[in-house]
């Protein structure tokens, strides 16, 4: 039992988290099965470095070191997702193996897709033993993927003690036994379970209902997929504690185990973890791999959230080792916001094109038309207009599709306003019409410390505006000394302002401008609008920004997005 020391904590503790109504309980699948020819890492504590392993016939098994260099090892850290191979070794200690040594004398030539592309022996067919096993370290581009750690920490002056108590399992009353499919096929068809075993105390657990550490119960079993497992036990360490450490890799296992079993605080602070580490994944697959989460577990804010970071850093995805594996749906959700930041729609319409074509036959018919009909034709400019019947690798097969579109771009870039306006099936509202947020002759991006203080952009992309230019004048105050020697009051600091250099509306143009601020020179972390043509931006990451941003270090971007004004 805990000391008494400890009890009087405990009850405090009972009643200050009076649980709350029961938890939403997940629909993660905790028994995901691997897929012939998978390989995955095993033994270190990050994902990109590890013994190999490959999956074939039901089971995971080894590869030997005969025929293995940087050739091999490139193909099986491409495999995985990762930019390329950092290094290989030979014979390290990365914990027990049992399976097979599945292959042997393996030749790559280095572009193969699937290890198992590569030339070997056949499947199992080997004189090697284990210590022969070889591992791998995948290159992950940014040096803290996986490594970087954030400290939720929630203590009391106690909680260390309560470590210990965890720790010890000292007068323990509760089994708690993690079951994970180990994804290996037994003889007997079953599947091989690997089981976690923590002894806990009832009394820490009662506190969260779900436990169900009632007087009569004893002991529970979860199901806890392979991937989460590594974090159970910290997770249960966190219900003494109030403390836990929570990486890239970890955030998405604990989040889920915090949800499955109530564990509110946790659940509110891996969710905004969340936020915090979807610019930490260059790759892409976190976020690509969050957003499958939050659709599973029908988390409306993290879908969110996610879906805006792409958007934003639409480009970064286009060029992502994680591009290829982008649903149908992800992308149509993409393709109907006005926030996604591209050089121009044209853009858009190529990366539709070629991420269709790229991937055969795999995208039905049905989805080409409808991820098609989100770009926005009228947003093309002219030329580029022109050069699609020869250009477009789509063309041919939706040529009413892409006729359809054209003719309405058409017309809006050669109509006068008034002359659109007699045409029924012109509707300004409509999102054809609207720009997103186009950084080719759009806008301007600047640092602190810039000498600019004017550009010109054109005043509508309708070709009757041709050769008219609209100057703006900008501004980033940083100082009260700024903003007082332009006669200007700064509420609070920085503070940018974006102004027209002459009326406009004389065009029946209006503006709906916006500020994109550039994290490091790496991705977008935020877009604001102006309001009098004044926009003030938040220094404090907690508050405020979208995504955070270390050092402020911002590059700003004033992005012009004109629209007719109708009445
Ligand atoms: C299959 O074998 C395992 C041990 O080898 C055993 O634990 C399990 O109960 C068996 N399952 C069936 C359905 O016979
Ligand atoms: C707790 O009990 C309920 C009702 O008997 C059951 O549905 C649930 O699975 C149990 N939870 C755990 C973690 O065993
Ligand atoms: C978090 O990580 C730090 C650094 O490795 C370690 O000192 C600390 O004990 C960890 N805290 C918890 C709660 O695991
Ligand atoms: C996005 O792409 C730019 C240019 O290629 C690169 O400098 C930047 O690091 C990328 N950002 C991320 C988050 O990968
Ligand atoms: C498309 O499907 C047809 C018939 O189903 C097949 O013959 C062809 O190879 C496929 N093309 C691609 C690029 O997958
Ligand atoms: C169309 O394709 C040709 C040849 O590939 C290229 O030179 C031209 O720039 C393309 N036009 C546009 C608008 O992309
Ligand atoms: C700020 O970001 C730029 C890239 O845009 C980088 O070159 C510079 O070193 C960063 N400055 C600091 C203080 O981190
Ligand atoms: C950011 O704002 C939060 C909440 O207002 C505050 O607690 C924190 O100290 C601020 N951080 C910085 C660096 O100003």
């Amino acid at each position: 039992m805990p000391t008494r020391r400890n009890m009087c904590l405990l009850w405090l503790l009972l009643l200050l988290h009076v649980c709350e109504g029961a938890f939403r309980v997940d629909l993660f699948k905790s028994t995901a099965q691997p897929r012939e020819g998978d390989v995955r890492l095993v033994g270190s504590k990050s994902p990109a470095v590890g013994r190999v392993e490959v999956y074939h016939d039901s089971k995971w098994g080894t590869v030997c070191d005969d025929g293995w260099d940087m050739a091999e090892a490139q193909v099986v850290c491409r495999q995985l997702h990762f930019p390329g191979a950092k290094s290989f070794d030979i014979g390290q200690d990365y914990g027990q193996v049992t399976g097979p040594i599945w292959l042997d004398d393996i030749q790559c030539n280095g572009n193969e897709k699937h290890l198992f592309n590569c030339g070997f022996k056949g499947w199992g067919v080997t004189d090697c033993t284990h210590k022969e096993d070889v591992g791998v370290t995948c290159e992950t581009e940014d040096t803290s993927l996986g490594d970087r750690r954030h400290l939720l920490d929630h203590t009391f002056s106690l909680s260390d003690d309560l470590g210990k108590t965890f720790d010890d399992q000292r007068g323990c009353n509760f089994l708690i036994v993690a079951k994970s499919a180990s994804g290996n096929k037994m003889q007997n068809g079953t599947l091989e379970m690997l089981e976690t075993q923590i002894c806990a105390h009832k009394i820490m657990l009662s506190q969260f209902p779900l436990f169900n550490a009632t007087e009569d119960i004893s002991s529970i079993t979860v199901d806890v997929s392979l991937s989460c497992r590594p974090y159970f036990s910290s997770f249960i360490r966190y219900l003494y504690t109030r403390k836990i450490n929570v990486t890239l890799s970890s955030v998405q296992c604990i989040h889920w185990m915090a949800s499955k079993f109530g564990v509110k605080q946790l659940v509110e602070d891996t969710t905004r973890l969340f936020t915090q580490v979807l610019p930490e994944d260059p790759l892409f697959h976190t976020q690509l791999s969050l957003y499958k989460y939050a659709e599973e577990t029908g988390d409306l804010v993290l879908r969110e959230n996610c879906i805006q970071y792409l958007a934003w850093n639409f480009v970064n995805l286009t060029t992502s080792p994680a591009w290829a594996d982008i649903s149908a749906e992800l992308f149509g959700l993409i393709l109907s916001r006005s926030d996604v930041v591209v050089p121009d729609e044209f853009f858009l319409l190529q990366s539709v094109e070629s991420w269709i074509t790229e991937r055969g036959n795999a995208t039905s018919l049905k989805s080409q038309v409808d991820l098609l009909n989100r770009i926005r034709f009228p947003m093309i400019a002219v030329e580029k207009l022109y050069a699609l019947e020869v250009n477009s690798s789509l063309y041919s097969t939706h040529q009413k599709l892409y006729h359809d579109n054209m003719l309405k771009a058409f017309q809006f870039n050669v109509l006068l306003l008034s002359n659109l306006l007699s045409n029924p099936k012109f509707d300004n509202a409509e999102e054809d019409y609207q720009p997103r947020l186009y950084t080719d002759s759009w806008s301007i991006a600047v640092t602190p410390n810039h000498q600019i203080r004017t550009f010109s952009t054109p005043i509508h992309n309708s070709l009757i505006f041709q050769g008219k230019k609209a100057g703006w004048g900008l501004g980033i105050f940083t100082s009260q000394y700024q903003c007082s020697n332009q006669g200007l009051r700064c509420k609070s600091l920085p503070m940018v302002r974006l102004r027209p250099q002459s009326d406009y509306s004389r065009y029946k143009v209006i503006f709906h401008n916006r500020l994109l601020l550039m994290c490091q020179g790496k991705y977008i972390c935020e877009v604001q609008g102006f309001k009098d043509d004044v926009g003030y931006i938040s220094e404090n990451s907690t508050v405020g920004l979208s995504y955070p941003c270390p050092d402020n270090n911002y590059t700003y971007r004033f992005v012009v997005r004109p629209e007719y004004i109708l009445a």
